[in-house]
């Protein structure tokens, strides 16, 4: 509501203040794996997005394809000048502060090939930020994740932006976002499988996002794709089925 005064006499006129008017939600979609069309985790994360753009409309959508176009690996340049910007932020204490104090004192500086990098580590990292729901193709590589899925979250892992070190340990920062993983794997790898003690994949995935605050995290699952094509097959349309019953909200 606002006040409006006309011709000296104060009328109250109610209107829908912006704040109090719906924004829409935002959603970031994430694909990683190196197989395309023949990709389970990209059918399963498009089939997601799908279903939430249907029961939220209005939903805006941004797409990352990170074997596309991979984001920079971490390495010493990046290192630094995610370091000297957190010095420059007044947000390093310690010794790493007293180095690289030092450091700037003494001229150091990371070349322009490095300050692209942190740069573009700081879009992905500001696209994650602003989604509200954010939808992961992640298929199990090596018994974990696909590296470009790892530098891509090596990209999230920002000090004072998605966790911080308080004196009682460690707070998430990103807790009020929605995280769906579309998941597959060649072999079997539940609770009930002699191999699930080798999942290193949704085991990194649920502790890293829950390391940063995320609470609520769904798994879309299709294991044992690689076992034969009617396992495939059933997988397929189990994790097809929980799709159908997802909510954006
Ligand atoms: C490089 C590579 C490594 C793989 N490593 C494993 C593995 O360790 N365990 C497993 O069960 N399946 C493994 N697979 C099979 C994939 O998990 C399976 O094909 C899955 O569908 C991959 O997801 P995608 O179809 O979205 O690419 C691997 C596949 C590739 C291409």
């Amino acid at each position: 509501m606002f006040l409006a005064k006309t011709l000296g006499t104060a009328r109250v006129i109610p209107v829908l203040s912006l704040k109090s008017r719906r924004r829409s939600l935002k959603l970031l979609h994430i694909d990683s794996s190196i197989s395309g069309s023949q990709s389970v985790s990209r059918q399963l994360s498009a089939s997601i997005v799908t279903r939430l753009k249907d029961t939220s409309p209005g939903l805006a959508v941004s797409y990352r394809d990170l074997a596309a176009e991979p984001v920079p690996h971490q390495s010493p340049g990046v290192l630094f000048a995610k370091l000297k910007s957190l010095y420059e932020a007044g947000a390093l204490a310690g010794e790493l502060g007293d180095m690289m104090s030092a450091a700037v004192r003494s001229g150091a500086q990371s070349d322009a090939s490095a300050q692209d990098e942190f740069a573009a580590t700081n879009v992905a990292l500001d696209e994650f930020l602003a989604a509200d729901i954010v939808v992961i193709g992640a298929p199990m590589y090596n018994f974990g994740i696909p590296s470009q899925l790892k530098a891509w979250i090596d990209c999230l892992a920002a000090p004072g932006k998605t966790f911080s070190y308080t004196a009682t340990g460690v707070e998430g920062l990103a807790g009020g976002k929605k995280v769906i993983i579309a998941s597959s794997r060649g072999g079997f790898y539940s609770a009930s499988s002699p191999m699930a003690f080798m999942d290193h994949q949704e085991t990194f995935l649920a502790g890293f996002f829950g390391f940063i605050g995320v609470t609520n995290m769904t798994f879309v699952r299709a294991e044992g794709v690689n076992t034969g094509p009617e396992q495939r097959q059933r997988a397929l349309q189990s994790a097809l089925a929980e799709i159908a019953v997802l909510k954006a909200a």
